[in-house]
């Protein structure tokens, strides 16, 4: 595989200024179509402020810029110099759900003065798809120690419309989105993503997140929200040495929801791979021991029902072997479970003594099946950073090439999970594990700001309200799956583990109840056919299968995840409705695969097949809720059939409520 982007077509600097310029200016930059302008303001007060116009309307008030603590950039500030640029090239990545990506933006670089003659630049990229700026302290002398008290950040949204939201958390992502108008959203976790009443969709992130605070949300009044980051636990929001480069604020623009889907904004705004090879990373589909324990039927800590057993392994090997899987997880193979949450809890380097490390990697190599190392922490950052070069090690040693991360539980010392610490932590791990060769599968992760493009062994991660809350909750509700697409999942790739079968848990047997939040009403609250359709339209590098293995044994239906590529080279929206339903297509080679899926509401959609190569005939093997499918009581009812189409072909596809359908096209040879 490719790991350099193919690069540059052509950068030219247009302009510079190296007057100095006094303050109540006004700076425009258009995007490459000309569609959007951004207009940089600095008033008389020597204020910031940026506006923001597309599609012949406002888009973004005249919001706020600026950062402030021991150095002041809020005011009486002035400008020095201005750059610009036109910038344009394709790049190849490692992975993902497209094999080239199209980065073309015009630039403008703003020098700026304080009162006190220190330095701070605005860089403001505009695309076709989306704004981004970010600020920069560069070295300059006088300066030792930088601390941000306060981004002033604004997003001022012209109009009042819809949002999709999850409220502010230093902590979590794993919460239920909100759907309420703009001006009540209280506050938010990034991405959030709006639909205002002129019909723009919109979606506010962050993009390379590195050495500085998570950013969230806060609304100031109508539809006006200001930058509040994750503090640190004396309150200081960011603390540097000498220089400081915040991530990238950004808004992705579109007239249609699918816009907001394919476009690459986020990556485009990363460094390019800095890996010296990646041929070593390579995109997966997983199973794993740890259904069971989320159901409480298994256990993680040793005992009669510990799931992860050498016997229970090859068990799992010899399954993966079979379906052609890629590779096997096991959770809760290592000392320490019994001290979940309390301090110093795990040690990721010591196996259970009924789980024969060395045996399991024989087994595992003979079959030709890859092991997924699994590393809790409880949130023990401290602890594992203690432990974790020595757990790669072994990890690689072992010839494991993935591992798992979780961080279920508090961060000592009163550190949040989305704050500084925790971002120079999670980048620490991700880097470590490259030095190993270990491609990263994070959970209670910090969020996806498309770091994958400079790192690609960060895989994909959870950060949302993922599989694991149906085994212990009232579930995650039927229209959780078609807000994520336009959510969570524009920052990268979701762990989000699809793939349960027994839906109403007609197996589970006798289980033991282990989360407070298990009020005995636990399910999974989507049809069969849906939980197919999310491999295709929740992507990930890694994809797991998630039930246990016993609940895929001469279930026809399993077909589609063992047709089902790794990886993807395009992908195409087809249908989008944030909230309602999403689908979409990706090619493999000449084969393509579509997932739809629906919200509580059962609809037909017609899918426009004109993508598929004309003059040639393909085979839709398609999977989808019959006649008799019904999300309360017969949502594991599903209709395989095949038929053959072509680029002319309209698919009407018909969903039951919270139901879907996932569909295989293989081109026919003659
Ligand atoms: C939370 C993770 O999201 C889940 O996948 C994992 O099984 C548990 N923590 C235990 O590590
Ligand atoms: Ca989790």
């Amino acid at each position: 595989m490719k790991f350099k982007d193919v690069f540059i077509l052509f950068v030219i600097l247009v302009l510079f200024f190296g007057a100095a310029c006094t303050s109540g200016k006004e700076l425009v930059l258009q995007s490459p179509d000309g569609n959007k302008e951004v207009r940089i303001i600095l008033n008389e007060k020597g204020q910031l402020f940026y506006q923001l116009k597309g599609y012949q309307q406002q888009i973004i008030l005249a919001s706020q810029l600026g950062l402030t603590g021991n150095i002041n950039f809020g005011k009486a500030l002035s400008l020095e110099n201005v750059e610009r640029k036109q910038f344009s090239e394709v790049w190849k990545p490692v992975w993902g759900p497209n094999n080239s990506i199209g980065n073309r933006y015009n630039e403008l670089s703003l020098t700026i003065q304080n009162q006190k003659k220190y330095l701070l630049k605005l860089h403001v990229r505009l695309f076709n798809d989306g704004l981004g700026f970010r600020y920069e302290i560069p070295r300059q002398s006088g300066l030792d120690s930088i601390i941000i008290r306060k981004e002033l950040t604004e997003f001022n949204i012209a109009q009042n419309g819809t949002a999709w939201s999850i409220p502010a958390n230093f902590d979590s992502y794993e919460m239920l989105y909100r759907t309420t108008g703009i001006s009540e959203v209280a506050d938010a976790n990034t991405p959030v993503t709006f639909k205002t009443d002129k019909g723009i969709y919109l979606s506010i992130h962050e993009a390379n997140l590195t050495d500085y605070a998570g950013m969230t949300l806060k609304n100031i009044g109508g539809t006006n929200f200001e930058v509040n980051l994750v503090p640190w636990p004396d309150g200081v929001k960011v603390r540097l040495k000498d220089s400081l480069l915040s991530p990238w604020r950004t808004i992705t623009i579109s007239k249609n929801a699918a816009g907001l889907v394919e476009s690459n904004l986020i990556q485009n705004l990363n460094d390019p791979c800095v890996l010296d090879a990646a041929d070593w990373i390579e995109p997966m589909k997983y199973i794993g021991i740890w259904w069971g324990m989320h159901l409480g039927i298994e256990t993680w800590t040793m005992g009669p029902k510990h799931g992860a057993t050498t016997e229970n392994m090859k068990r799992y090997i010899d399954f993966a072997a079979d379906h052609h899987i890629n590779a096997v997880l096991a959770e809760g193979w290592n000392t320490g479970w019994e001290n979940w949450g309390k301090p110093k809890a795990f040690d990721q380097t010591t196996a259970y003594a009924d789980f024969d490390i060395p045996e399991i990697v024989r087994y595992a190599k003979a079959k030709g099946v890859e092991l997924i190392g699994h590393h809790e922490t409880g949130g023990d950052y401290l602890y594992y950073e203690e432990r974790m070069e020595k757990a790669f090690q072994q990890l690689h040693e072992q010839g494991i090439r993935v591992v798992k991360t979780g961080y279920a539980g508090p961060i000592p010392n009163g550190q949040h999970h989305h704050g500084q610490k925790m971002v120079q932590h999670y980048r620490k791990v991700v880097k470590m594990a490259a030095k190993y060769h270990l491609m990263v599968d994070a959970h209670e992760p910090i969020k996806a700001t498309g770091i994958s493009r400079t790192y690609p062994n960060m895989m994909t991660r959870e950060g949302a309200r993922g599989m694991e809350w149906n085994g212990w909750s009232a579930g995650n509700p039927p229209e959780h799956h078609v807000i994520l697409p336009f959510t969570r999942c524009l920052g990268g790739p979701i762990d989000y583990t699809p793939g349960t079968f027994d839906i109403l848990y007609k197996n589970r047997g006798k289980y033991r109840k282990w989360n407070s939040n298990d009020k005995g009403n636990s399910r999974v609250n989507t049809t069969l056919a849906k939980q197919l359709a999310l491999w295709v339209c929740l992507y990930s590098p890694l994809q797991m299968a998630s039930d246990m293995i016993s609940n895929y044994k001469d279930q026809p239906a399993f077909q589609f995840f063992k047709d089902l590529p790794a990886d993807f080279e395009a992908s195409k929206v087809l249908a989008a409705e944030i909230g309602d339903y999403f689908a979409v297509a990706r090619r493999k080679g000449d084969n393509w695969y579509i997932g739809a899926i629906t919200d509580e509401n059962a609809r037909e959609i017609t899918l426009d097949l004109s993508f598929l190569k004309e003059k040639t005939k393909y085979k839709a093997s398609i999977y989808a809720d019959d006649e008799n499918t019904r999300l309360k009581d017969n949502p594991t009812a599903i209709k395989i059939m095949q038929r053959v189409v072509d680029c002319h072909t309209k698919l009407s596809v018909k969903m039951k409520k919270s139901g879907g359908q996932a569909i295989e096209i293989e081109e026919i040879k003659e």
